[in-house]
């Protein structure tokens, strides 16, 4: 569907053509002043500043041919030339319309045709999931939420951390604990056994074992070098042994995720490209990208311009093993081949810059990437009170499981407090808790700017007043309860508008297109909790100021109702897109 700045952007490019000037300057964009008015274009004030016209002069004669036009209900010229616009209400409520007949729901088409790679998640095998791999899972599965709602294919990929130093780490530990003879003798190529030697609980406490024990002592350190080597070459017993590790952290993971509502199209791992290396080694070193340092084997990718200097990506250790950025680098050729995507986004905490600046790098230099606009979309950290990274009461690392529990308790506290539930089933409540604590979390998270560090404030995030969670979910629920006392109407086909309250919300209402457009530019998810928050609040203001079920005029009646039917449909959609359910009832 065409949104409203689309609409205008084409008749005030046509005032500008119309002038003899480029139509691009006919931009139109949602006002950053609303106050003012919902539209603005500062196309004027370029002009100016590129043809050196007098930009108010030229602003009045544009305004000129736009107040001739039926669509254009307001145009006026604010400062040295920019132009403020508004549409006629027939054109709202058109557009009301539309978006309610429309099967995408105001969606834009921006990724028709197109594939995208989302690479989130990333937690590492025999570790427990912690608050980094939280903010990756939630900010990455509301971009695969978004991006599909805009057209694109997606392909989301867990990349689990399951090739590196820390597998040698294990396995030299569990040989040296003598726990399982079998696959560290030499006289064995198996069958090894189906059953693992480890549950997941073993595999938790034994990966820090083994990483303690590396760091005390040197010896340690390079049996795990050499074990991590072997098993990437190929050493049969200790890939069976990998391959229940794997298995068991796997089936952790998920349960974990589930319990987070997050899913991916693909359980892949460092270690899915093992056999692409050796070629790609051999190709970068024919073609003398890779050169010998120190007994390593390295791409130079830094810069004459670089700022900071930027180390080689590291391909192959002195020892043999490979390491994350050769794994990265050749996972890029992989999803390339199999996927052939026009952008691969990588969703990891923002320290990993480096990293990442060096595998891209290298990645353009090599020619890997095809088509494919490589990016790093970094995350700043979820801090504690103290405004370190979120630990424990005990300082340990905080674990998902931990933090939804916390978050679920609390939201309990809150439902009793505000008298929610109590004559529902324990199960229900239950369900609605549940629901209530993942939105605190989720939407705590998603609000701040992607970039910035913030405090988990249990407190302030779980109200049901103010920009939170459980807040938009009470919004929807009570919108739920207006329409289900009205026996649920078909919605939206006529609407009318009859109050600066009813405008004010289908203004936002029909924003959602240009939302979800630049939210997708930007990769930010805080813009759709923002619009989320306004559109509860423009429809507070609405259902305060107006009778809607005790309206005794029924034609009022039907279109203030066709009008709550849309609002919750976007507000649904946009909770969705942030991972949040509406319970029911609450
Ligand atoms: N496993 C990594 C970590 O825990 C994150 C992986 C991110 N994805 C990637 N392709 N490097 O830090």
């Amino acid at each position: 569907m065409i949104s409203l700045t689309a609409t205008l952007t084409r008749l005030v490019g046509d005032a500008f053509a119309a002038e003899g000037l480029a139509r691009e300057l006919g931009l139109v964009q949602i006002s950053d002043r609303p106050d003012l008015a919902p539209f603005q274009c500062n196309g004027a004030l370029v002009a100016g500043k590129v043809a050196k016209i007098n930009p108010r002069a030229l602003a009045e004669k544009i305004a000129a041919r736009l107040s001739a036009d039926p669509t254009v209900s307001k145009v006026e010229i604010a400062g040295p030339g920019f132009l403020n616009l508004d549409v006629a209400d027939e054109i709202l409520a058109r557009g009301l319309g539309d978006l309610a007949r429309d099967a995408r729901l105001g969606a834009p088409d921006t990724g028709a045709g197109k594939t995208v790679v989302i690479d989130f998640g990333g937690p590492n095998v025999a570790k427990p999931m912690h608050v980094g791999h939280l903010r990756s899972s939630i900010i990455g599965d509301c971009l695969q939420r978004l991006y599909r709602a805009n057209g694109w294919t997606v392909v989301s990929d867990v990349h689990l951390g399951d090739w590196g130093l820390q597998m040698g780490q294990m396995i030299s530990e569990v040989e040296l604990e003598g726990r399982a003879p079998i696959y560290f003798d030499p006289n064995i190529a198996g069958p090894y056994p189906d059953e693992a030697p480890v549950t997941m609980e073993e595999l938790e406490m034994l990966y820090p074992r083994a990483s303690a024990a590396c760091k005390a002592d040197p010896a340690r350190l390079e049996a795990a070098r050499r074990a991590t080597a072997d098993l990437q070459a190929g050493r049969t017993g200790y890939r069976a042994l990998w391959r229940h590790f794997v298995k068991v952290s796997e089936e952790g993971l998920s349960r974990e995720f589930a319990s987070l509502g997050v899913t991916f199209d693909l359980w892949k791992g460092e270690s899915s490209v093992d056999a692409l290396i050796p070629p790609m080694i051999e190709d970068l070193k024919a073609r003398g990208l890779a050169r010998e340092s120190e007994g390593a084997l390295v791409v130079e990718v830094a810069r004459e311009d670089d700022k900071k200097p930027l180390p080689p990506l590291i391909l192959v250790k002195s020892e043999g093993g490979v390491l994350y950025g050769t794994t990265d680098l050749a996972t890029i050729v992989e999803r390339v081949r199999a996927q052939n995507p026009a952008l691969i986004l990588y969703v990891v905490d923002h320290r990993q810059h480096g990293h990442f600046e060096q595998v891209f790098r290298a990645a353009q230099l090599a020619g890997f990437a095809g088509q494919a606009e490589l990016e790093h979309v970094g995350y700043g950290t979820m801090n504690g009170p103290d405004g370190r990274p979120f630990k424990t009461r005990a300082g340990g690392v905080m674990k998902l499981h931990d933090l939804i529990a916390m978050a679920t308790a609390e939201a309990e506290k809150r439902l009793v407090e505000q008298g929610i539930g109590a004559d529902y089933s324990v199960a229900e409540r239950t369900e609605i808790a549940r629901k209530v604590g993942i939105a605190t979390i989720k939407f705590a998270d998603l609000s701040h700017q992607r970039t910035t560090d913030y405090i988990f404030d249990l407190e302030r995030f779980s109200t049901f007043e103010g920009k939170t969670g459980p807040y938009l979910q009470y919004a929807a629920v009570r919108i739920q309860s207006i329409l289900r006392k009205a026996g649920n109407p078909v919605h939206g086909i006529n609407t009318i508008l009859h109050s600066s309250e009813e405008r004010a919300l289908a203004l936002q209402l029909l924003a959602l297109t240009d939302v979800l457009a630049v939210a997708e530019d930007k990769r930010a998810p805080h813009m759709l909790c923002d619009y989320a928050f306004e559109l509860a609040q423009r429809f507070n203001r609405f259902y305060t100021a107006h009778h809607i079920l005790s309206e005794s005029d029924e034609g009022l009646k039907a279109a203030r109702l066709s009008l709550c039917g849309l609002v919750l449909a976007v507000l649904t959609k946009v909770l969705d897109l942030l991972g949040i359910e509406v319970p029911a009832r609450m």
